[in-house]
């Protein structure tokens, strides 16, 4: 599966909602994540991100990003159309540890 990961937090640009052909992509206040058990791993979504934020889980590390992404494709609505990205979005754009920082 693919995931979305830390750069997304505050930024949200939404380009990748509009290419993945089976709309697993939910959305929250601060950031995306994708189903990892609908994703069928087909890898468009990934270099459409400017963030760089969205990563196949088959880099060192990303368990703790499947489980985020798992745990809340459950409980936020799908997103399947691009919007403007979030009010600060360059400024935020490769902040570290946005996760801790800016998400609750
Ligand atoms: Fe959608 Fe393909 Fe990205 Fe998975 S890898 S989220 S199926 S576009
Ligand atoms: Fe987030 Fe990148 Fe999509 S910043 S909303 S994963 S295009």
């Amino acid at each position: 599966t693919y995931v979305v990961t830390d750069n997304c937090i505050m930024c949200k640009y939404t380009d990748c909602v509009e290419v993945c052909p089976v709309d697993c992509f939910y959305e929250g206040e601060n950031t995306l994540v994708i189903h990892p058990d609908e994703c069928i791993d087909c890898g468009v979504c990934e270099p459409e991100c400017p963030a760089d934020a969205i990563r196949p889980d088959t880099e060192p590390d990303m368990e703790k990003w499947v489980e985020f992404n798992r745990k809340y494709s459950e409980l936020w609505p799908v997103i399947t159309r691009k919007k403007d990205p979030m009010p600060g979005y360059a400024e935020m754009d490769g902040q570290s540890g946005k996760l801790d920082k800016y998400f609750s």
